[in-house]
């Protein structure tokens, strides 16, 4: 571990990007400062955390020596700004979805290209010790090939995000609804343990959510190559549960998200058995993703989703979107 401290300015402080700057300043290996544009909250940062606060990115370029930039504004955002400060030369963490459509991934491709700069996006499934034991498990061949996959996931969106109606989460253009803002996290994390989505068949319903037209709940028939694979979720339901089952030739892996804990059983077992981890506070994964994004700036290897690997998951995000709304399936190119 490097003993520099890497300048990193966080921009867009409101749910996530405040606890990105609680997280990378408790990796202790960064100076961390905010940029926002609502002055009330960038008052608050200033308050919790004493670091410096800026109203504009081109405020603080012009004003730290920066090293690396977190991305956190809403989603339509993303790519204009990741494009923008690869230009300048910083290394740019990006949160998720990638965008909101696939416009800018030519040119932010390009830029990644032209500045040589490290750059991933905060799939925080890939930091999870449970998530990541299981696809070394599965990727070992541990379960011959995968066969069939299915995931079942929801919360009670109200009570984890109540401003729910507020923010970006009310509008798709603005990367909202459950499929570009939860489903996308349990797609990401199967795609990195089995391999991209190929083909998407999607129906979506606003059932429960008071306040907002996007869709809350999602049943997703897909395919991944040759391994068929359901995705149910809701955002109303009252347990906080994300559960991934994978069947291979041999036998199966069961991922508890909610229990912090994945499981195996082979034919001819009698039951799982459970791979325990340490158990972890939200912060904890949080911090370990900022410690890996500063190895990855570092020139080392990292867990983190990479660049291609979101604009995969955007592809998702996109054939589910546009399956639900023609009523057919639709081929992931
Ligand atoms: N990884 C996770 O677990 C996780 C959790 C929540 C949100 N997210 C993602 O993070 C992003 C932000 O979500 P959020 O819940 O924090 O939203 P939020 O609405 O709480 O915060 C977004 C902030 O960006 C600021 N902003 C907007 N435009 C800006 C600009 N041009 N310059 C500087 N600041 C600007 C807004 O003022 C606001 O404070 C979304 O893409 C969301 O999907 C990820």
């Amino acid at each position: 571990m490097s003993l520099n401290r890497h300048s990193v300015l966080i921009i867009g402080c409101g749910s996530i990007g405040e606890r990105h700057l609680r997280c990378f300043q408790k990796s202790g290996r960064c100076v961390v400062s905010a940029c926002d544009i609502n002055p009330t909250l960038l008052a608050a940062m200033h308050e919790r955390y004493g670091v410096s606060v800026f109203a504009s990115i081109e405020r603080a370029i012009s004003e730290l020596q920066l090293d690396a930039v977190v991305i956190c504004t809403p989603a339509h955002l993303h790519l204009p700004i990741a494009i923008q400060l690869l230009n300048q030369g910083l290394h740019v963490f990006i949160e998720k979805p990638l965008a909101i459509d696939a416009v800018l991934v030519p040119q932010a491709r390009e830029a990644i290209r032209q500045a040589q700069r490290f750059v991933a996006v905060a799939y925080v499934y890939h930091l999870m010790p449970w998530i990541a034991d299981a696809r070394e498990f599965v990727r070992n061949g541990r379960l011959g090939n995968v066969l069939h996959v299915s995931s079942v996931s929801g919360q009670h969106f109200p009570t984890f995000r109540p401003a729910y109606r507020e923010i970006y989460y009310a509008r798709h253009e603005l990367g909202g609804g459950a499929i570009q803002d939860a489903l996308t996290h349990t797609v990401n994390a199967t795609e990195w343990i089995i391999g991209p989505c190929t083909q998407v068949f999607c129906d979506v319903a606003h059932q429960a959510l008071e306040g907002v037209t996007v869709e809350d709940t999602a049943n997703v028939t897909a395919r991944h190559g040759s391994v068929l694979v359901s995705y149910a979720m809701n955002q109303f339901q009252a347990p906080n549960e994300t559960t991934l089952l994978i069947h291979g030739q041999t036998g199966s892996v069961k991922i508890e998200v909610h229990q912090q804990r994945w499981g195996s059983l082979r034919h001819g077992d009698k039951d799982w058995t459970w791979q325990q981890t340490r158990a972890r506070e939200r912060d904890d994964l949080f911090i370990a993703q900022a410690n890996a994004f500063l190895d990855g700036m570092e020139g080392n290897l990292t867990p983190l989703c990479t660049f291609e690997e979101a604009v995969q998951t955007l592809k998702f995000n996109q054939a589910a979107l546009l399956s639900a709304k023609t009523g057919h399936p639709i081929t992931v190119e």
